[in-house]
């Protein structure tokens, strides 16, 4: 058909769900994958780098992928109420899948570290927001004993369906692309959705739809780096807090997908992320939030390394998008220039713009 369902009735045959699921959907999926020309160009990088754009998708991360079925079975158990610990972005997409599915939604967040517009998006949408002094680890082990001792079900990506889900983008990459990539770079917090897109590519080699599988590239912020250094952060810090997590959820599956597929995981500084945030946003129009570039800005330091061979094709997953987190883009710039509501003086800037 010409109009887009949404991933489970796109990938049907892909999910665990039959006529008796209700399907709790924003029709999320479908987003662009974007060669970066630009991008390669300034950096004089010899591989075809492609972007694909998650921060599209309806609450403006990859996480409604992984919600959408996630709720949809929820409602399917008869759940009345979702519960997730985040650092953001899956607190907005469940409380959005929620208030699409009528049922309730507590999210628990880490007070003070949360992007400002994914904080707007569970209030406005009606959820429950529960800010606790401490960080996402601590959230995620406090929610974990919440469902152990009442009937809510837990929408973390420790939900199965939540990985189930999420696989789609993998399958989208392929569809989109028409070959499979040589390797698959993303960002890693929990570690669920490396989990999940080496789940996807394993399920469509398996199927025959592709003969060959992507090489996974994850990378953490450096100092939020447990799987690079191979022990939990007690205290893990970086201004990309959608990945601001010590102990991952999904850490052995993220290193498996790591080693099945021969890729790797490695850190990226601050400043290595925030500088590929803003030469994704100033060459390619892109704007996505400071976890997301992550994935590119490691692809840049593996290429500086001699990691890559020339004319190999990359894809990048931009996680969630720029406008979540307006608060770092004050960081990054010099701001709006103040001008008296003049011709004259309007028009000097001009001049030296020009
Ligand atoms: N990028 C963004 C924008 C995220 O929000 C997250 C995770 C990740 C990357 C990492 O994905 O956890 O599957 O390895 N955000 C979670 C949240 C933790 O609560 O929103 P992951």
């Amino acid at each position: 058909g010409i109009l887009w369902k949404g991933i489970i009735e796109e990938y049907r045959e892909f999910f665990p769900v039959t006529d008796m699921t209700p399907i709790v959907s924003l029709l999320e999926g479908n987003t662009p994958l974007i060669k970066a020309i630009n991008l390669q160009k300034k950096l004089n990088i010899a591989l075809d780098i492609y972007l694909k754009f998650d921060g599209a998708n309806p609450t403006g991360s990859f996480k409604d992928r992984g919600m959408t079925l996630a709720l949809s079975k929820a409602v399917e158990s008869g759940s009345r109420a979702v519960i997730c610990a985040s650092t953001g972005n899956t607190s907005a997409s469940a409380a959005a899948y929620a208030s699409r599915a009528g049922i309730k939604a507590i999210v628990v967040i880490p007070e003070g570290k949360i992007a400002f517009g994914k904080l707007a998006q569970a209030l406005i949408h009606g959820a429950h927001v529960l800010q606790i002094e401490g960080n996402f680890d601590e959230a995620l082990r406090i929610v974990k004993k919440v469902v152990e001792n009442y009937p809510i079900t837990l929408v973390n990506s420790i939900n199965p369906f939540r990985i189930e889900g999420q696989k789609s983008a993998a399958f989208e990459v392929c569809d989109q692309l028409g070959f499979v990539p040589k390797y698959h770079a993303l960002p890693v917090g929990n570690a669920g959705n490396i989990t999940a897109y080496w789940k996807g590519y394993k399920e469509y080699y398996n199927e025959g739809i592709i003969q060959s599988l992507p090489k996974m590239l994850g990378f953490q912020a450096a100092g939020a780096a447990p799987i690079v250094l191979g022990h939990p952060v007690e205290r893990p810090e970086t201004v990309a807090t959608a990945i601001r997590i010590g102990n991952p959820a999904s850490w052995k599956t993220a290193v498996e997908a790591r080693d099945e597929s021969n890729g790797r995981i490695d850190a990226v500084t601050d400043e290595e992320i925030l500088s590929a945030y803003k030469l994704i946003a100033s060459t390619e129009g892109i704007f996505c939030e400071p976890a997301s570039a992550a994935s590119v800005a490691g692809v840049i330091k593996l290429y500086k390394e001699g990691y890559f061979e020339k004319g190999e094709a990359v894809v990048c997953t931009l996680t969630g998008h720029g406008l979540k987190d307006p608060d770092t883009v004050f960081r990054v710039t010099d701001g709006a220039i103040k001008v008296k509501a003049d011709f004259s003086e309007i028009r000097t800037i001009i001049e030296k713009i020009l």
